[in-house]
């Protein structure tokens, strides 16, 4: 695959902030003298862990508060590209390989992760393109993997923390429609509960604007304002027809991160608490509601209180390591070693290329760490991860709640694959999940 052009641009995210696309061509095998070309976006999270990749910003005040990607790009049109045209590359892990020469460091921190990624992506469906088969198939033969498995949706549906200004220190309240056959009926029933929570909301007299992800970002007045947003969602849920704990769960991701001090306390609800607490609150929630999967409930820094949950809930709960993995073999390495977590969320803008983040999936299937393929809060309209998802049949997925077109963009895209895979194609369903037993 003879790499014949790469091109740069710097575009715009769903938060109206600077992002990379690139534009990647490679000799045609089917239509030999012409060329086919690929183009690919990164993304950009708001609650990022300190071990991720680095996203590289210019920091000129005078242009989008400082967050320019012109550095970036320059990086691709006068570094990446001229090192790379004209080369020969028969595989993803060639290129990828090359990606990281030039940068040079573990944390990308040279040319920037937001560099090398849309390179890396760009290639993935370039090669699919020349070989004339879809890029989940292409990336399915990557991973060894039969590449026909449609994720069950973890769909945000209240948004808080940092992706909304209404006082929730969680940051997602997730429903999970995974007791259903196919993804389209999955898909359908979370968008029916997104449009019921908004009417049980709007009828309270509660906000229904949404959050950087889609989700309801109302603000719940009282003492338990967390409660009062798990209570909406089943009511959502009951009042559409489904049966919560058999039709549809529930999941967290509280990005523990943004409310733990330094002492390790966690401010939440008016008071601070440590980890012990949280996690009892957690596993009281866990007997409570149907909740099949945690993200992130305690900081990134706190490896004991993880470990702690982990021998406490991990039995009948999904504990998802995002800020504390960050797609990064090493430190997932270091929770198999521990027995911290027992499932791991992958963001490719972690960890910089495709392939890494290949490897991590692989490290955690050979672990028995389920994979939670996941896009960010500042999205754009690449649907890579919904490929990723299908290729790796990881079985979940994590792409926003039933509005905005950025993360629609995502689901729509799995609609698309599950008629083409027809009969072929499987829907992931409760098997995705542990703990499930007995909810
Ligand atoms: P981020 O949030 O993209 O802002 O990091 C998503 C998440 O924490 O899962
Ligand atoms: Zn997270």
């Amino acid at each position: 695959m003879k790499i014949k052009k790469i091109h740069a641009r710097e575009v715009l995210d769903s938060r109206g902030f600077p992002t990379v696309e690139v534009d990647l061509s490679i000799d045609d095998p089917r239509h030999p003298g012409e060329l086919t070309t690929a183009r690919a976006i990164v993304p950009s999270g708001a609650s990022t862990g300190e071990g991720e990749a680095l996203e590289l910003r210019d920091g000129d005040k005078k242009r989008y508060q400082g967050k320019g990607v012109l550095k970036a790009v320059s990086h691709v049109r006068e570094k990446i590209a001229p090192a790379l045209v004209g080369r020969d590359f028969a595989n993803q892990a060639l290129l990828d390989d090359a990606l990281r020469d030039l940068d040079g460091t573990p944390f990308k921190k040279n040319l920037g992760a937001n560099a090398l990624l849309p390179v890396s992506m760009a290639f993935a469906r370039a090669q699919a393109q020349a070989q004339g088969i879809p890029t989940y198939r292409m990336l399915a033969q990557l991973f060894g993997s039969s590449g026909s498995t449609l994720p069950v949706p973890l769909m945000n549906i209240i948004n808080g923390g940092k992706h909304a200004d209404n006082g929730l220190a969680i940051q997602e309240f997730m429903i999970v429609p995974a007791g259903f056959t196919r993804f389209s009926e999955a898909l359908r029933a979370g968008a029916e509960v997104f449009h019921r929570l908004k009417k049980i909301l709007h009828d309270k007299g509660l906000s229904t604007g949404v959050g950087d992800e889609g989700g309801f970002a109302p603000v719940f007045e009282g003492e338990r304002p967390h409660e009062q947003a798990l209570l909406s969602i089943m009511q959502a849920i009951t009042d559409s027809g489904y049966k919560p704990g058999i039709d549809i769960f529930l999941a967290l991701d509280c990005a523990a991160s943004e409310f733990c001090d330094e002492s390790r306390q966690y401010n939440f609800e008016g008071r601070k608490r440590p980890a012990r607490e949280m996690i009892d609150l957690y596993s009281q929630w866990v007997d409570t509601y149907p909740i099949i999967s945690i993200e992130d409930g305690l900081s990134e820094h706190d490896w004991e209180g993880w470990a702690e949950a982990t021998r406490a809930i991990g039995g009948r709960c999904q504990l998802v390591g995002d800020d504390l993995f960050v797609t990064n073999p090493a430190y997932l390495r270091k929770g198999i070693e521990t027995k911290t977590a027992n499932a791991i969320l992958i963001k490719l803008n972690q960890i910089g290329t495709v392939t890494e983040t290949l490897e991590t999936m692989k490290l955690a299937a050979q672990s028995g760490y389920a994979s939670i393929t996941s896009h960010r809060s500042g999205e754009s309209e690449d649907v890579f991860i919904s490929e990723l998802a299908v290729a790796t049949d990881c079985g979940q997925i994590k792409t926003g709640s039933a509005s905005r077109t950025d993360r629609i963009a995502k689901y729509n895209q799995l609609l698309r694959i599950e008629e083409e895979l027809g009969e072929r194609s499987r829907f992931a369903g409760k098997g995705a999940f542990r703990g499930l037993k007995g909810k």
